[in-house]
């Protein structure tokens, strides 16, 4: 089985969305494991539950210590038990935007609502009081806002006649449960899935002035300039011509560039058979350790090539500035 993601769940009272994580890492197909179960309350009793299980736990009270030091000690037990990821799971403390930005990306949180309706506490009664049909949970990318980063999934939970909050809160638990397990696991393979990869890909060659997507031989392709006239300077391969794996075909200034990244690194790169004779190289995006930036930085070499004049002309006067 390939190496699974080391994650550790922060925790503040009885941790029972730690225990389903904890318990979703025991089938073997999991992708991810528990390495570490930390707490802001050394009472929680979510710690006995995780050591029981042989996890390793670590509680530092919060009690006279400023927010950013207390998290940084947090920072220290998560980063020395190897964790690459980070899990809260009602941990009840707000996050100094230094812990946060160094978690980017890698610290999900689950919430009792359907985001972004009802962040912050007493969900279950708002829900209630505003008459919704349906209730829920959201499992989120963390941001400095309280519970207002990218949600990943949700759930929604209907509402019952006669509903209260604890009745209602029994029920989204529930779903909580299952949210989170199955969502991290996607979450911590996503480098792995050529959807995920599609959506990074078009993100970024989308993010280029006068530019749009159209498909090219039935993969997606992306050009600039004008509808009729743009000219393709990306195109997206899932094993498209026979090529293996997942790539993204970028332009270079000839067959002298291509051949020397073809040298400097032929894990990374390789030359499409369909239009590698004219330069074009294909970028693996399916090592698992993709450099975003560098494919951003090589979408907008390869867009610079065949863009309108118009649109160029100042970066190539600042070039020769
Ligand atoms: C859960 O319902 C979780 O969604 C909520 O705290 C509870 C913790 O229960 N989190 C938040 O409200 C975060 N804003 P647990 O300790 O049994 O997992």
């Amino acid at each position: 089985m390939k190496k699974r993601a080391k994650v550790a769940v922060l925790i503040s009272g009885r941790g029972s969305n730690m225990a389903a994580l904890v318990y979703a890492a025991k089938a073997d197909d999991c992708p991810y494991e528990i390495v570490l179960v930390a707490s802001n309350d050394p009472a929680a009793s979510g710690l006995k539950l995780a050591e029981a299980e042989g996890i390793d736990t670590f509680a530092h009270p919060h009690k006279g210590l400023k927010r950013a030091e207390h998290d940084q000690i947090i920072h220290e037990a998560v980063t020395s038990a190897g964790a690459e990821y980070i899990a809260l799971a009602g941990y009840m403390r707000i996050l100094s935007d230094d812990f946060v930005s160094k978690w980017q990306d890698r610290m999900l949180n689950i919430h009792p609502s359907l985001l972004p309706k009802y962040k912050g506490l007493d969900t279950y009664q708002r829900a209630l009081d505003a008459g919704d049909t349906h209730a829920g949970c959201s499992v989120h990318l963390v941001t400095p806002e309280l519970d207002d980063g990218p949600v990943l999934e949700q759930t929604a939970v209907a509402i019952l006649p006669g509903d209260t909050a604890t009745l209602l809160a029994g029920r989204v638990l529930i779903a909580e449960h299952q949210l989170y397990a199955s969502t991290l696991a996607k979450y911590v393979t996503r480098e792995a899935n050529p959807d995920w990869i599609l959506s990074e890909v078009r993100k970024r060659a989308l993010a280029l002035e006068e530019t749009y997507e159209r498909p090219s031989f039935g993969t997606p392709g992306w050009r600039v300039g004008s509808e009729k006239t743009g000219k393709y300077f990306a195109y997206f391969s899932q094993r498209h011509f026979g090529e293996t794996g997942t790539s993204v075909f970028v332009k270079t200034s000839g067959l002298d560039e291509q051949g020397a990244l073809l040298d400097a690194d032929p894990d990374l790169y390789f030359a499409p058979k369909f239009y590698g004779k004219s330069g074009w190289i294909a970028i693996r995006l399916d090592t698992g350790a993709t450099d975003w930036g560098h494919v951003a930085d090589c979408l907008k070499k390869s867009w610079r090539m065949v863009a309108p004049k118009r649109l160029t002309r100042m970066m190539d006067i600042a070039d020769n500035f």
